[in-house]
């Protein structure tokens, strides 16, 4: 399967940043591997289109009453091939639950847009042996019936991990790759992509992309600057 990598800009971002994504776009041709960077929803129709883009939440709803939200037929409209839904951040700031990710990613596939599901333990529940439980049950809670391998990407985020320097060992990993992908056969008979996010950085990437079941990476903060999130793409 090739590899996706992603980045993930979260809240970060201004038009000055678009030589960065330009940047990406150039070199993208000359690596075997696929390419996302899933920008503030304002860059999106500014950025080169020769590059996937990506948003990072949607509201359920294709329109509505519903101030400051966007839908995903609106990111598509502005260019987006892929939406983020479920990212701990927006679980964590938005409360945001398994049914309400589950909504999200449905209106992903309605408009027609690739999910990319994000699940993820915290630290106290690694800590109490429950990394499993949560996040096979985050998974059974917030990916839609409809989902195939077509349309959907699973990011196995650690809440832990993200932002902080901190990655799970190499067995931790792949221990929780192996789970989803378990379950997602399981449950659909099929294998989809299965992304690792948190902390990835360019020295960390070739050991992380080389586990099993671990078909990319979703990237925060070293995505910001493209000679990073190109080096981490070239250790795919
Ligand atoms: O969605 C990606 C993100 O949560 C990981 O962030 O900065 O740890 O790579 P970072």
């Amino acid at each position: 399967m090739r590899a996706l990598i992603a980045g993930n800009w979260k809240m970060n971002g201004l038009r000055e940043s678009l030589a960065e994504v330009a940047a990406v776009a150039a070199a993208a041709p000359g690596i075997a591997a696929d390419l996302l960077l899933c920008l503030p929803a304002t860059l999106l129709p500014l950025a080169p289109r020769e590059l996937p883009l990506g948003a990072q939440d949607c509201h359920a709803n294709a329109s509505g009453a519903h101030t400051g939200d966007l839908s995903a037929e609106m990111l598509a409209d502005a260019g987006a091939s892929h939406i983020i839904v479920g990212h701990s951040e927006r679980r964590c700031d938005h409360h945001e639950t398994d049914a309400a990710v589950r909504a999200k990613a449905a209106a992903a596939h309605r408009a027609a847009l690739t999910a990319i599901i994000c699940v993820g333990e915290t630290l106290a529940q690694r800590d109490a042996n429950e990394t499993l439980a949560v996040v096979t049950s985050q998974l059974a809670g917030s990916v839609p019936d409809g989902a195939t391998p077509a349309n959907t990407a699973i990011a196995y985020e650690p809440v832990w991990a993200i932002g902080t320097g901190r990655t799970p060992t190499p067995d931790q990993v792949a221990q929780v790759h192996a789970a989803i992908h378990d379950a997602l056969q399981t449950r659909f008979g099929a294998t989809f992509r299965i992304l690792y996010g948190g902390s990835v950085k360019p020295d960390n990437a070739a050991t992380l992309l080389a586990l099993p079941h671990v078909h990319g990476a979703l990237v925060g903060g070293a995505s910001l600057k493209a000679a990073d999130f190109l080096a981490i793409a070239r250790a795919a």
